[in-house]
């Protein structure tokens, strides 16, 4: 028996379904145990080397224990770890972040749904207004107001997506098709005027990868103006992942409030709310907003995050990982039109995901019709081969400034074994 079945067992004893994040145990066929990790590979305690294209899900942008990152951190180990107190580095992360996103203030928590959690309740505090509306599809962290989807239809309000929900918080939040820019004007012109905040992932990353369609974003910041409600982008996934300006800079939409996670504690727990002064000033402890945290701005959090950004800013870490996500998904896109297999592949820069048997995927509902079974046996095989992807179709890979010419052949000559063995079993 491996060494990962094995501790996957007596993990079991512990922890609901043997993990503490629930898609650690969807990998197949049982979740492989990580004795450390470098560049772009990750080692596991049998001793099994895997191209990672899961980067954490999402934060390593810059690779797995990049040098400038493990100094930092070493840097401020060496000056304690949590002061309780303000620090220098919160403030020149802060700076930056503010900067590149064109906003005047931001906060830090400590994950990005304590980000979404509060930037939801600072939205309701600044309109005075309770209705939430989100994007069936988007993943916005594992608060009650936005652990919401669709009612029975989109004009009705939502349901919880999780055991434990009244649906007296359900009942202010509506679960909308993302890209149907004709629904949420209905929905706007209905109940636009009692709408606190329109989120969205701006590009969704949380079920499979989904691009907005040209006019989606612009109209909802239109409607969002018009009814006065705020517009919220969530950036977990995307600030400095598609760009330095994320995905607002990306497509020039500014939004009044966004959330941040990830990429910006390189690594390390983080989640942030940015925008503009009026809003972020009715945070307490200048306005009536409640949000605190023991560990917010954590000092390691802000090292990390710190010598991360100031990488991304100084070296070609977009170019490459872009690079590399580009010439995997072409060598897959060639491979599966040879072997007439239906697929649809989405990227934007250094994010992907493929979906089998069907044309194209522009929303969850269309997603949700792709062939899960074969991407999950696609997952397993490639773990056998040496590539770690996600183990669901749903999530998104990720690829980072150290997948190399190296890593980048090591993954094609394992796609190449992977759907050879695919194409047999389909026949
Ligand atoms: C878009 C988005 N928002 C919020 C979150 C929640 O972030 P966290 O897992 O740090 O709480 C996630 C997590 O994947 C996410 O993808």
């Amino acid at each position: 028996m491996s060494e990962s079945l094995k501790l996957f067992e007596l993990t079991k004893t512990i922890f609901a379904g043997g993990v503490n994040s629930p898609v650690r145990a969807l990998v197949k066929p049982y979740p492989l145990f990580i004795e450390r990790a470098e560049g772009a590979y990750l080692y596991t305690i049998d001793g099994y080397r895997l191209v990672d294209y899961v980067m954490g899900y999402g934060p390593l942008i810059l690779g797995h224990r990049h040098p400038r990152v493990y100094d930092a951190v070493i840097e401020q180990l060496g000056r304690g770890w949590l002061y309780g107190a303000p620090a220098r580095a919160a403030f020149e992360l802060g700076k930056i972040i503010c900067r590149n996103f064109g906003v005047d203030k931001i906060r830090f928590v400590n994950s990005g749904t304590e980000a979404v959690m509060t930037a939801v309740r600072l939205a309701r505090g600044y309109t005075n207004r309770a209705i939430v509306v989100k994007f069936d599809g988007c993943y916005h962290g594992a608060s009650d107001p936005v652990l919401v989807k669709a009612g029975s239809s989109a004009l009705e309000y939502g349901l919880a997506s999780s055991k434990g929900i009244p649906d007296e918080v359900t009942k202010y939040t509506y679960v909308l098709p993302y890209n149907d820019i004709d629904t949420i004007n209905k929905f706007m012109i209905k109940l636009g005027n009692n709408t606190a905040c329109i989120i969205v992932e701006p590009v969704v990353a949380n079920a499979g990868l989904i691009l907005p369609n040209k006019d989606f974003l612009k109209e909802l910041r239109y409607l969002s103006d018009k009814f006065g409600s705020l517009l919220i982008f969530d950036e977990v996934v995307t600030g400095y992942r598609i760009s330095l300006n994320g995905a607002s800079g990306y497509y020039k939409i500014r939004p009044d409030i966004i959330t941040l996670g990830k990429i910006i504690g390189g690594g390390f727990p983080i989640g942030a709310i940015a925008g503009g002064k009026k809003i972020m000033e009715m945070l307490t402890p200048t306005g009536k907003v409640f949000n605190a945290g023991t560990f917010n701005a954590h000092p390691i959090s802000m090292a990390a995050g710190l010598a991360t950004i100031k990488e991304l800013q100084m070296d070609r870490h977009y170019e490459i990982a872009n690079r590399a996500a580009n010439e995997i998904t072409s060598y897959i896109s060639e491979k599966l039109g040879e072997m007439n297999i239906k697929f649809t592949v989405n990227r934007i820069g250094s994010m992907f995901q493929l979906f089998f048997g069907v044309d194209r995927v522009t929303n969850a509902n269309e997603a949700r019709k792709a062939d899960k079974e074969k991407y999950v046996r696609l997952h397993e095989l490639l773990i056998k081969n040496g590539v770690y992807i996600p183990p669901s179709n749903m999530e998104t890979c990720f690829t980072s400034s150290m997948h190399d010419d190296e890593a980048i052949s090591a993954s094609i000559d394992a796609i190449k074994k992977t759907l050879s063995i695919l194409g047999n079993e389909i026949g």
